[in-house]
């Protein structure tokens, strides 16, 4: 009998990242339906799973990643968490550098999973976080940087992947894409290749209101966790983009306790808010139009914030 080698630990978490399910929502109120990419699905519960995987396996093969290596972010949250899992599964120590302000069961759940967090006050701009982490790496050669916001294989991972997915789901026309952007990898990602296949689609920026755009704001300091207001991520410079549709942070929160109560979705803020903007674009494209949007995150680390205050509970 042939021994089979054996599993390696790092194979469980990688065969969960990624190929997620795209469904169709029917709004019965508004009578219109959209199509939304379950990035819920993955195992730390977020899209950005998906960078975590891309970027660390990248760096393994090109020998940047080394047994002695620590992976250093700074992350409003969802990026901590992909890299905590990851890091742990593939056998490196993981460092988050964190606003304060995030929420605190984004906190629970990098400590949770064995990495150390270094929080920096809530009035420092992203940039603070951003800066650490480079001054750290200049002091110690073993630190390896992911560099969500500035790293092209973060934009490409989801051209190559998550747009694919999309386009081999949905055989037919797109016409419409809208997501939020942190980085914008997602966003510029998905829409190139969407883009690409189906000229026609408009791929459209959802962006929260009623805040001016704070360039190098952190992007979870308004109501809208995850996502940015307004000023533009390298990575999404080069991308074709049709619209922007702002959304109030009580909106987004509205919709996202509908997606809970009405379909047993249990989605974070952003993916309510990237909703409100499907069926805008839905309704004003016709109830024809296919629209694609995305459930960024899952609801268990909104409890401390005000999604879970709801009066009519
Ligand atoms: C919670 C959350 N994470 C991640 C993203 C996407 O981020 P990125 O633009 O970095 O791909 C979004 C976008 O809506 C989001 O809401």
């Amino acid at each position: 009998m042939n021994a089979q080698p054996a599993p390696r630990r790092r194979d469980a978490v990688l065969a969960l990242v990624g190929n997620t399910p795209l469904v169709p929502l029917y709004f019965e109120a508004e009578r219109l339906t959209v199509y939304v990419k379950c990035e819920i699905v993955n195992p730390s519960g977020s899209i950005k799973d998906r960078f975590a995987k891309c970027v660390l396996l990248d760096a393994e093969a090109r020998g940047v990643l080394r047994p002695d290596s620590i992976i250093v972010e700074c992350s409003s949250g969802n990026t901590g968490i992909a890299l905590a899992m990851m890091g742990t599964a593939l056998g490196y120590p993981v460092k988050i550098l964190m606003s304060a302000s995030a929420s605190a069961e984004r906190r629970q759940l990098i400590r949770q999973l064995g990495a150390e967090l270094v929080l920096f006050e809530s009035a420092g701009s992203y940039q603070t976080g951003i800066d650490m982490s480079r001054a750290m790496a200049a002091q110690d050669p073993r630190i390896f940087l992911p560099r969500q916001f500035e790293n092209p294989l973060n934009a490409e991972d989801h051209e190559h992947f998550t747009g694919q997915e999309i386009l081999r789901q949905l055989p037919g026309p797109i016409d419409a894409f809208v997501t939020g952007y942190g980085t914008g990898g997602t966003l510029a990602g998905c829409g190139k290749a969407i883009k690409r296949r189906w000229p026609a689609a408009r791929i459209v920026a959802m962006e929260p209101a009623g805040r001016g755009s704070l360039a190098g704001e952190c992007p979870c300091c308004h109501a809208i966790e995850g996502v940015a207001d307004g000023f533009v991520p390298a990575l999404m410079r080069d991308v074709p983009l049709d619209g922007r549709i702002k959304v109030s942070g009580g909106d987004a929160m509205a919709m996202t306790r509908r997606l809970h109560r009405e379909f047993g979705l249990l989605v974070g803020t952003s993916s309510g808010a990237n909703l409100i903007a499907a069926l805008q674009l839905a309704r004003e494209l016709g109830p024809r139009a296919t629209v694609v949007t995305m459930l960024c995150d899952r609801a268990e680390r909104y409890f401390s914030t005000p999604l879970f205050d709801s009066p009519e509970k």
